[in-house]
């Protein structure tokens, strides 16, 4: 990365204001955080300026809150998890800007932790309001962004603030772009990339990109849904993005022009309806009974993905196979995690749910990089220059 981490400035005994990204999953139920992976990504920054005494300043968003304060988007709870990890009080305030914040900053010894609250209580974070990035960065002397999951946004705790601070990297975010910048600029090769989740449309661009890159090419999930409609296969009451079948049918003839191939599900596992009480029914792919839906990949699929995988050098994966949360629909996608994770190759897992299933099957370690960003390492991927990175210094 062509970009000063903190590493290039001179950190100690200054009030560090660093934006994280602790955007994390939790239990709508309890609230409880369900995966702090994102919360212990940030720990190597965050150490790094603890053993420096610096006064971090921890800035985050937390949900969608849209410009309103939402008291179950507060971040409390992931203060409370942060000083649980870190063995020290994370003190926290009520808003992120404004007279009482800059009484606690003002308040700060070298080596505490501060997490401010929630960005996007104020709707001029993700408007990326000048006046709202200066105000946040009055609050410190230098700016740290770490939040690589939030960098694809030009918000004014991402890009706005660098124009008011010395602005550099923290370690995560150096990892992320180094990692998944040397998928696409070096990868080993047999490369192949397994794509599934929802959505053709959000994947449009990094299957464009990715596919200059890879070998073969693996779609599964509910995306495989409009591949199979632009081969003309009948998917039953399959979620089919109309607006997507001829992107798909476009992704495919250049796919053939260019030689990579791409791989669609043989077989498939349908229901009536998605939810715990469906009967899973697996079917070959043009048997799919007129009221069915897809919910996963079929077992014939899984061997036909993992032949694939298990003969490549490289790996890349985005999105369930399935709908995972229903354990009758979750085999594709816990099969394939399994073989991804036992596979002696570059194993590199592109964050939201996907890092979710890796988390909760206890197989992070087993991957050699789960990124911490959704969005963002896809639209990085999809060759987009991130506002984030963007915004920062370049190395001398
Ligand atoms: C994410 O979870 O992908 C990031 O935190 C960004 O969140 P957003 O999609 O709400 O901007």
């Amino acid at each position: 990365m062509n970009k000063m981490t903190v590493r290039d400035i001179d950190v100690a005994g200054k009030k560090v204001l660093v934006r994280v990204d602790f955007n994390v999953p939790v239990d709508l139920k309890t609230g409880e955080i369900t995966d702090d992976s994102r919360i212990r990504a940030s720990l190597p920054t965050i150490k790094y300026l603890l053993e420096r005494k610096a006064s971090i300043i921890l800035m985050s968003h937390f949900g969608r809150p849209k410009g309103k304060v939402v008291n179950d988007m507060r971040l409390a709870p992931v203060a409370k998890r942060l000083s649980q990890i870190l063995k020290q009080p994370v003190k926290t305030t009520d808003d992120c800007i404004g007279p009482e914040v800059e009484k606690a900053v003002k308040a700060l010894k070298p080596g505490d932790v501060l997490l401010l609250e929630n960005l996007r209580f104020h709707a001029e974070e993700e408007a990326g309001d000048a006046g709202f990035a200066k105000a946040l960065a009055s609050l410190g002397d230098i700016y740290v962004n770490d939040a690589f999951g939030t960098s694809h946004r030009a918000h004014a705790s991402i890009s706005g603030i660098a124009r008011y601070l010395p602005a550099v990297a923290g370690f995560l975010l150096e990892k992320e772009i180094n990692t998944l910048g040397s998928l696409i600029e070096k990868p080993a090769h047999p490369f192949t990339a397994l794509f599934g989740g929802a959505k053709v449309s959000d994947k449009v661009a990094v299957l464009k990109n990715i596919m200059k890159k890879v070998d073969c090419l693996l779609i599964g999930g509910g995306m495989a849904a409009t591949f199979l409609k632009a081969q003309s296969y009948n998917v039953g009451t399959s979620l089919v993005e109309t607006e997507s079948v001829e992107t798909a049918a476009g992704l495919l003839k250049e796919a053939k022009k260019s030689g990579v191939r791409i791989l669609l599900p043989v077989d498939a596992v349908v229901a009536d309806e998605l939810n715990s009480e469906s009967k899973a029914e697996v079917v070959a792919i043009d048997k799919i009974p007129p009221m069915k839906m897809i919910a996963d990949i079929g077992p014939k699929t899984v061997a036909l993905f993992s032949q694939e995988l298990k003969r490549s050098k490289t790996v890349f994966w985005n999105g369930p196979m399935g709908v995972h949360e229903i354990p009758q629909f979750a085999k594709g996608t816990h099969a394939l995690a399994k073989l991804i994770a036992g596979l002696k190759a570059t194993t590199v897992v592109g964050g939201g749910s996907t890092a979710e299933v890796i988390d909760s099957m206890g197989l992070t370690d087993k991957v050699t990089f789960v990124s911490t960003g959704g969005g963002a390492s896809l639209e990085f991927l999809g060759g987009d220059e991130l506002p984030g990175v963007t915004a920062l210094r370049d190395k001398k």
